[in-house]
């Protein structure tokens, strides 16, 4: 499945592609040339199902479902479904209010319950093969059944019932926690959130009820542990929720091709010794210990009207690689940029080895000039572009990097920290706990070390920050001049040339900008020289 976060206005939340390929001025409007194109694209990576609004679902979008709304959009349901692609839509919980009708949207209301009904009989006259809904309820101030005191299951049951008689699905997503905490508040942990919510309701839900769950504990950061819900509630219906759309990965200005972190995270053993409980394997339901009639993988889509599809034409390996991907997980990276790099640009060896070998470290090189060891979320606040060391570092997000003058780290352990590890596997939940055995790229997310530390490279924690920063802008100006070299393949277009050229331009400023902000701001912190001298500005 993919998701859209489009807008009826035109705009697409955290898009970089253009505009929606769906909407325009708050109506339904599309080129329907470009949508069969579109629809065929899709269909060609396996992708099965799709939403086209936005989880946040504003005023206009609330509609959607309503009588006036639902000829256009039984339009687009049916180009999509000459490519056998379901058509779901994301929905407010909060509707029967939000369109005047009802004066409350308490689950638990019989009005409310027959307005829901109501709505689906209408959408499955227009659509009969319409696939259900996708709803973010009680998550950053998106209304849901706890205005009522209801629990999520009472919430995501009450919808699943009114599409349960034709054969819809509801995906109730599980992004849920306090985003307005204070700062100085170190017992919240966001991380643990998820968890927190949803662990205790295994079983409750219904069976068309799906639990949409984001691969990781945070929010799309470069790098994060997997989410230990994934691995839990083994009585309830779940799919990872993956982020094609490169919000927090260089936004599709720097290249940043996500199946190596994909395939990190579906290769993720949750219960070491069982054999058949990776990521992967539960969700495709090959795990014994979890009973799923549904379970699989969505993304937030990385498309737009942009004439390459996804803004930086390389970017259009992230949604092939995703489809290619999710469906045979086992598949080796290398061959697959390969793969893309030939159907896509040129079949030139020279150009297939450049382009796939830059695909093939760019996660890891996006990684090292930005977020170190695994802390995240420096970013410039709203946008989320560019560095911004202490950004939310004083903000109600639950986003924070603790760094002063000794060290730098969230301590997530069992005895001084969140106790966050306990939500694995007590096998995991002791590797992570461990500063010894915890994987360096995580290391600084569960714990908070001294910048002296020494880090199982050898190097120290400050040194590793200096290094990697200084190396990951090298490897950008290693990007631009193999992609210049690439001049003489005529096969690539000319256009989709300058347009890569021209983007490897603009990730060069930016790494430049996180290497020289994070190396200075540590460096004030810590007061501890580059043991290389190089660069870093007092
Ligand atoms: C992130 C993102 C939001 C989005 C949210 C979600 O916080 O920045 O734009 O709405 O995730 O997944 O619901």
């Amino acid at each position: 499945m993919i998701n859209h976060w489009d807008n009826m206005d035109g705009s697409i939340e955290r898009g970089y592609a253009g505009r929606s390929l769906f909407f325009a001025d708050n109506k339904i409007s599309y080129d329907e040339t470009r949508l069969c194109q579109y629809a065929r694209l899709l269909a060609s990576v396996g992708i099965n199902a799709l939403t086209i609004n936005n989880v946040n679902v504003h005023h206009h979008e609330t509609n959607l479902i309503r009588q006036h709304l639902l000829p256009d959009v039984a339009r687009i349901a049916a180009i999509f479904r000459r490519y056998t692609i379901q058509l779901f839509l994301s929905v407010n919980f909060a509707a029967p209010i939000e369109t005047g009708e009802l004066a409350t949207a308490d689950p638990f209301d019989p009005q409310v319950v027959t307005w829901w009904q109501q709505r689906a009989e209408e959408i499955y006259q227009y659509i009969p093969d319409f696939g259900g809904y996708v709803v973010k309820a009680d998550s950053e101030h998106r209304p849901g059944p706890f205005t009522y005191e209801r629990t999520h299951a009472d919430g995501a049951n009450m919808l699943a019932r009114s599409l349960a008689p034709y054969g819809g699905l509801l995906y109730w997503r599980c992004f849920v926690y306090n985003c307005q905490q204070k700062w100085y508040d170190r017992s919240t942990d966001r991380a643990r959130a998820a968890w927190d919510h949803f662990a205790p309701q295994d079983g409750q839900f219904d069976d068309n009820v799906i639990l949409q769950i984001k691969s990781g504990p945070m929010d799309f950061q470069v790098r994060e542990p997997v989410s230990p819900l994934l691995g839990a509630m083994p009585h309830t219906n779940k799919v990872m929720e993956l982020q094609i759309t490169q919000e927090y990965t260089g936004q599709q200005i720097d290249l940043c091709w996500l199946v190596p972190q994909w395939k990190t995270i579906l290769g993720f053993d949750t219960q070491p010794g069982r054999h058949d409980a990776s990521i992967a394997d539960i969700l495709a339901g090959r795990c014994r210990q979890h009973s799923m009639r549904h379970s699989g993988v969505t993304a937030v889509v990385n498309t737009g009207d942009h004439p390459f599809w996804t803004g930086h034409p390389l970017a259009q390996a992230n949604l092939y690689g995703y489809g290619r991907l999710i469906w045979d997980p086992e598949i080796d990276e290398r061959l697959l940029a390969q793969e893309w790099c030939k159907l896509t640009l040129s079949d030139s060896p020279k150009t297939v080895d450049t382009v796939s070998q830059m695909l093939l470290s760019s996660w890891l090189v996006y990684e090292s000039y930005t977020a170190p060891l695994g802390v995240g979320w420096m970013v410039q606040p709203h946008h989320h572009y560019g560095p911004a060391v202490d950004g939310y570092e004083y903000d109600s997000w639950g986003t924070y990097h603790y760094a002063n003058r000794y060290g730098l780290g969230v301590d997530r352990t069992q005895n001084s920290g969140t106790g966050y590890v306990k939500q694995y596997h007590p096998l995991n939940c002791q590797m992570y706990n461990n500063p010894n055995r915890c994987p360096q790229e995580l290391i600084l997310f569960f714990h908070h070390l001294k910048y002296r530390h020494v880090l199982p490279s050898g190097k120290t924690v400050i040194q590793h920050i200096y290094d990697s920063h200084f190396n990951g802008v090298a490897q950008v100006e290693d990007y631009i001049q193999k992609w210049a070299e690439l001049a003489a393949d005529k096969n690539i277009p000319e256009d989709l040339f300058h347009e890569v050229q021209e983007r490897l331009n603009r990730q060069l400023n930016n790494a430049e900008a996180w290497r020289d902000q994070v190396n200075t701001y540590f460096y004030r912190k810590s007061g501890i020289h580059d043991s290389r001298n190089r660069k870093i500005y007092p």
